[in-house]
């Protein structure tokens, strides 16, 4: 079994680039075809045997809760109705040895602040940290990122985040990291930097919303002060986790899309509609008279 036994999702942020929509609902609820991008991210966590499921909430994020709660209501309702496969649908959004956790940061001081709110309840283990707002999609079959990055965890016992080369004028939206050769499946970093402009970047491998760290990062978190942008990154707390201990970097299997931004979101929808049984045919036609 895994040592890594407890994600954590952070989703106190603000969502300022969707909103209106983000004014009164969380963006982490926004669906991709039927489901939020929280399922997803919780599903992901899922394939890679993660039993504790720790939510970093704020403001308005009440939904969250619900969607993973017991709908007795809707059940009953669904029951009487003989809709039996929606039914299944709603019992089973987390199988019944699962358990959800929610803290709440009170105020957005920023990722890093976020993760650290999640210290009393990982304690001394190494977690995940799963950011829902990156939709990873695998191949049918293949495992999830977050399993792919457990098992190097599980091999390594070092922290990991997966990175991707990004467009070098994008640096500015994302912690980039230099690396070296470290094994065959991943690198190991040398340096970490939150939201460089181009000119500065070190290189154009960024780090996308997917982490297996050591629980050393908290206390490194609770070191470092505000950075770019006023906010406790978490990107300052890995630069100071290097200093004693390998972090590695790794290019994931599987297709990113940044559905924190109104394009990468529409790209989810049309790809996973694609994919979708209930409806990829008719989307396929559909988008062929388009031309
Ligand atoms: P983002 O940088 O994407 O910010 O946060 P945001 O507020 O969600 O969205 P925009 O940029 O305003 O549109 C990265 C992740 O960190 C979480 C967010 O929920 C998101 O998953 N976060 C950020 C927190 O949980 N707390 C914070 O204080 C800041």
């Amino acid at each position: 079994m895994s040592r890594v036994r407890k994600a954590v999702f952070p989703v106190a942020g603000m969502g300022t680039r969707f909103l209106p929509a983000t004014k009164a609902s969380p963006k982490e609820m926004m669906p991709v075809v039927d489901k939020p991008l929280i399922q997803y991210a919780v599903e992901e966590a899922l394939d890679a045997g993660i039993t504790e499921m720790v939510f970093i909430t704020g403001r308005s994020k009440r939904a969250i809760e619900d969607h993973f709660d017991k709908a007795y209501e809707l059940e009953a309702e669904l029951q009487a109705r003989g809709k039996k496969a929606l039914l299944e649908v709603v019992k089973n959004i987390v199988p019944s040895h699962v358990n959800c956790i929610y803290i709440r940061q009170m105020e957005p001081l920023g990722l890093g602040h976020a993760v650290l709110c999640a210290e009393p309840v990982v304690g001394n283990e190494p977690f995940a940290v799963l950011l829902a707002d990156d939709l990873m999609d695998v191949c049918k079959g293949k495992p999830s990122v977050t399993h792919q990055m457990v098992k190097v965890y599980d091999k390594e016992h070092a922290s990991i985040l997966a990175v991707q080369e990004v467009p070098m004028e994008e640096t500015k939206s994302y912690g980039i990291v230099s690396s070296s050769p470290w094994n065959k499946e991943s690198e190991r970093v040398n340096a970490i930097v939150e939201k460089p402009d181009p000119k500065d970047a070190p290189t154009n491998l960024a780090v996308v919303g997917r982490y297996v760290l050591n629980p050393q990062i908290f206390d490194r978190i609770r070191k470092v002060g505000k950075g770019a942008g006023g906010e406790i990154q978490l990107t300052d707390g890995i630069a100071a986790l290097l200093n004693d201990q390998p972090v590695l970097a790794y290019r994931f299997d599987g297709t990113r899309f940044d559905c924190g931004s109104k394009i990468g979101y529409l790209k989810a929808t049309v790809e996973l509609g694609l994919k979708h049984p209930e409806v990829a045919d008719e989307f396929a036609s559909y988008l062929a008279t388009l031309g």
